[in-house]
């Protein structure tokens, strides 16, 4: 089916600009068994003048795709309307099958803060139109921002009903902050489990790959992810749980490891709305990035995994060895920690937020005073400090910290020692919920329910599933934690559990 004019006309459009990436004969009309966008399809990265469309051609999404071994023509197209009546941008892309057939186009040239419908069409199958909208002009202050921020969306563990109400929110960005997928194999024993993983935990490309498609074929995770742009960055279980960067959790994976951290990265990659500059090279991927919105906030978006030092002290939560306080061991690593502290220093924004994984505050356990977490920012103790000891000196930056990781939601005020919350407040943290990881939660963690008089700098803790809203105004930043009573049947309400507020100037959170 492929003919040589295919070949020769893509050449000339767009001369297949990837680096590395062979030339490859291009199908224009290719024939599907079924819908190839049973995946959904997903903007994000917004800039003020565009955006990255993404999709990926799956019409045998669980068994490797079934697109075969040819690239495909695919056309996108752009409209200022729903109906997509009055289009604005169209352009023909390729989906290589060495990239999965996933699609990623970068837009520019479209207004900032407006809304914007597209839709994908390969070989005459259309895929379903979706929204995005690109960012505040870069050098105004726009009045108002709304975002949301979301984590951990374990299958199994239950539905994503907390996806279903957020596609309904007046917000205009979500930045998802990992464990977008989990790598356990089903739980044979597991009899109450509400949906299954397959039976394997993937390592291959292939396997990887076959993971996401059951995560994207849910149709309320398709439902937000039409209905904003997100920005993504990951956690641990998008590869394996607590690796740290070539370390894997089962130390008897350590020569092979890389091999399968290259596998989910480049599935990573192929599932996700991001630009060209995060292609993974071998085991590598630059995943760490700004976004802007205009000059209210600018999102440093981190990678708190590709480049840390091994967990201290065997891992887990225990009170330290000598490893433990070792000044060399690092989270973001020398440069990441550069470029955040150069970029948080440099920025013009009046809220400048940290986008990351894993708990800043230390997150304390009253009943066991000495212990420590070692996988998240409370096992790498010297990385802390001198991220403490800097933001003590940005205070009229205004520093947000967004976390998820541990699946529950907490209103930290980051102290200038982490250990002695009496010390002065440098910076707000807050922490979400999972999506549904965990199941349906509850209340509060059993060690938490006298958090008011035993963690001074703790403001608020819940451990129920959700998003975390919020709206940012030149001299406020405001916080809704929407949460939903049950996941583990359908029809969950929404409703707003706490709102918190930090004022411009002044670090910490405060009830509204
Ligand atoms: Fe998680």
């Amino acid at each position: 089916m492929t003919s040589r004019r295919d070949f020769v006309a893509q050449l000339s459009a767009f001369g297949l600009a990837l680096a590395g990436y062979p030339r490859i004969p291009v199908l224009v009309r290719p024939r599907f068994v079924a819908n190839p966008f049973s995946l959904g399809i997903a903007s994000g990265d917004p800039t003020a003048d565009g955006a990255v469309l993404w999709s990926r051609l799956a019409p045998d999404p669980l068994n490797g795709g079934g697109m075969g071994t040819e690239a495909i023509n695919v056309r996108w197209e752009v409209a200022t309307d729903e109906g997509m009546k009055s289009v604005v941008k169209r352009g023909t892309t390729i989906a290589r099958p060495d990239l999965g057939h996933s699609i990623h186009v970068e837009l520019d040239g479209l207004r900032p803060s407006a809304w914007y419908w597209y839709r994908f069409d390969a070989g005459g199958a259309e895929s379903p139109v979706a929204r995005t909208r690109t960012a505040p002009p870069a050098n105004a202050t726009p009045d108002r921002f709304r975002f949301a921020f979301v984590s951990c969306q374990h299958y199994e563990a239950g539905l994503y009903t907390a996806y279903q109400h957020l596609a309904a929110e007046d917000v205009e960005l979500v930045a998802h902050l990992g464990d977008y997928t989990y790598e356990g194999a089903t739980n044979p024993d597991a009899r109450n489990m509400l949906r299954r993983h397959q039976a394997w935990e993937p390592t291959t490309l292939e396997q990887y790959r076959n993971r996401y498609a059951l995560y994207k074929q849910d149709a309320m995770l398709q439902a937000a992810h039409a209905a904003f742009p997100w920005v993504v960055t990951w956690d641990d279980h998008e590869v394996e749980n607590n690796y740290a960067s070539d370390s894997p959790q089962d130390k008897a994976e350590q020569g092979s490891f890389l091999v399968r951290r290259a596998a989910a990265y480049q599935a990573y990659y192929e599932h996700q709305p991001l630009r060209k500059a995060s292609i993974p090279r071998g085991p590598d991927m630059l995943l760490y990035r700004t976004i802007n919105a205009g000059r209210l906030a600018r999102f440093h978006v981190l990678d708190t995994r590709q480049y840390r030092s091994d967990q201290a002290c065997g891992d887990g939560i225990k009170a330290p060895c000598a490893e433990w306080s070792d000044p060399k061991r690092v989270v973001l690593g020398d440069t990441q920690e550069r470029w955040l502290t150069r970029g948080v220093e440099q920025s013009q924004s009046r809220w400048n937020v940290l986008a990351q994984q894993i708990s800043f505050s230390r997150v304390p356990n009253p009943t066991q005073p000495t212990y420590h977490a070692m996988d998240p920012w409370s096992g790498y103790p010297a990385a802390r400090d001198r991220l403490l000891a800097w933001m003590a000196g940005q205070q009229q930056m205004n520093i947000v910290v967004l976390t998820g990781d541990i699946h529950a939601s907490f209103v930290m005020d980051v102290t200038r020692d982490a250990l002695q919350p009496e010390t002065p407040t440098v910076a707000t943290e807050f922490i979400g919920t999972s999506i549904s990881s965990g199941g349906d939660g509850f209340d509060r963690w059993g060690q938490l329910l006298n958090y008011e008089t035993t963690v001074p700098n703790m403001r608020w803790h819940n451990a129920r599933r959700g998003y975390v809203r919020c709206e940012l105004t030149p001299d406020r930043w405001t916080t809704d934690y929407r949460m939903v009573p049950y996941v583990r049947r359908p029809g969950a309400p929404v409703e707003t559990a706490a709102t918190f507020v930090v004022e411009h100037g002044t670090p910490g959170a405060q009830k509204a």
